[in-house]
């Protein structure tokens, strides 16, 4: 039986993610080493800290903590989420947070309140492949804004924001993720922030701001005040701010947040209610624990040392191996390395080439809405060990050569 038939047009548009796929690929490879997904390191997670907490939720003691809960999510957690918050600089209401499964799940219910098929979404060029897919499952139109050295060109985003007003196109909302993007590891510009703002309201976008890796800049290079988040300056209510404790504390406890108008908010809790009801009772209390015991705050300042760490150790492998085979950003923090191949050679090619020699990387072609890119690649430097970083760059180099051949 075939079933072409019976899917929808949103499930014939679906489309596996790029990063999953390395991700299956990676699994049938032995001695593989990955460059390919953007994970944390699990030697960051505190383990002691989560252990002794779920043993003290699993006695029993609180029926609530395996039980059903609010669809807004448990109570202490967003409250802590406020305090969270405003150590960003972002004053909220209870009513204007909501706890969603990871922020992929954020980026799925944007989809489902913001968009109607044929909808125009702007994105950077490159933008994040988990937010293409929720984005293109709704049937938007995704068109791209190229970036410069501090985020979005202004220039390009009005131009083309103006031209598909133009031809009758409606255009929802600028997706952007602002510190240390994912993919090219890119921060926008504290201007460019309040210029982005200034824009979505001259011109009646909504800005949606994806922002899991605020925590995660390198101080050798960054400093807290520049990752302030837009929706800190956001005093109309145009910015939906998504963000996520996957890379401050653990992906595993899929807990994370919205934070938008309660009007939004309230739209939010009934998608969501049809979504899954509520986000895991247990993983919504560990998390709390985790913040009311201090985990959440001394884990800023290990993963800031950790993954600099990581990225000099890349960034230096990178420079011995590969200086005059491509050229990469110097990111400010995050977990990505964003590479250009030199010579305009095709990294589909490299690709097939580097996993003969066991590393893997994701092709930045994935990344760009426009089929643009295909000299780009996304090197993670979050996972593999040191000695992991500089093997696989290694490895890496003797790809490309093969590739040029
Ligand atoms: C930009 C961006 N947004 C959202 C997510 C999803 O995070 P979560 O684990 O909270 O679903 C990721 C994960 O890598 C990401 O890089």
């Amino acid at each position: 039986m075939t079933y072409e038939r019976f899917f929808s047009r949103g499930a014939d548009a679906m489309r596996e993610s790029a990063i999953r796929k390395m991700g299956g690929v990676a699994a049938r490879v032995p001695d593989l080493i990955s460059f390919a997904a953007g994970y944390p390191d699990p030697t960051t997670f505190p383990w002691d800290a989560f252990r002794e907490i779920a043993a003290e939720l699993l006695t029993g003691r609180d029926p609530h903590a395996l039980q059903y809960g609010a669809t807004r999510g448990y109570r202490p957690l967003v409250e802590d989420i406020g305090e969270v918050l405003a150590t960003h600089g972002i004053t909220s209401t209870f009513e204007e947070r909501l706890v969603t499964t990871g922020s992929q799940q954020g980026l799925d219910l944007v989809a489902r309140l913001f968009i109607d098929p044929g909808d125009v979404v702007l994105v950077e060029l490159p933008t994040y492949t988990g937010a293409i897919s929720a984005f293109r499952n709704a049937q938007a139109e995704m068109v791209g804004v190229r970036q410069e050295a501090d985020g979005v060109d202004l220039a390009a985003l009005d131009e083309t924001c103006t031209r598909l007003r133009a031809a009758g196109r409606r255009v929802k909302f600028l997706y952007v993720v602002p510190n240390f993007q994912n993919p090219t590891g890119l921060l926008i510009g504290l201007d460019k922030r309040r210029a982005l703002l200034e824009w979505s309201e001259r011109r009646d976008v909504l800005l949606v701001e994806d922002d899991p890796y605020g925590e995660l800049y390198f101080p050798d290079r960054a400093s807290r005040g520049e990752t302030r988040p837009i929706k800190a300056d956001d005093t109309t209510g145009r910015v939906v701010y998504l963000s996520s404790f996957s890379k401050t504390l653990a992906p595993g406890f899929r807990v994370a947040w919205v934070v938008a108008p309660a009007e939004v908010i309230a739209k939010f809790d009934l998608a969501k209610q049809a979504a899954d009801i509520c986000a895991g009772a247990l993983d919504q209390r560990v998390i709390h624990q985790a913040i009311h015991r201090g985990v959440l705050k001394n884990q800023g300042e290990r993963l800031r040392a950790h993954y600099q760490h990581k990225r000099r150790v890349m960034e230096s492998a990178v420079d011995e191996q590969l200086a005059t085979q491509l050229q990469s950003t110097a990111p400010r923090g995050g977990f990505f390395l964003w590479a250009t191949l030199a010579g305009q050679l095709d990294a589909e090619q490299v690709l097939a080439r580097a996993l003969e020699a066991k590393v893997s990387f994701v092709i930045g072609s994935a990344f760009y809405v426009d089929g643009s890119g295909r000299d780009t690649l996304r090197l993670s430097f979050s996972q593999p060990s040191d000695a992991e970083l500089v093997e696989g760059v290694k490895r890496l180099a003797r790809a490309i050569e093969m590739a040029r051949r």
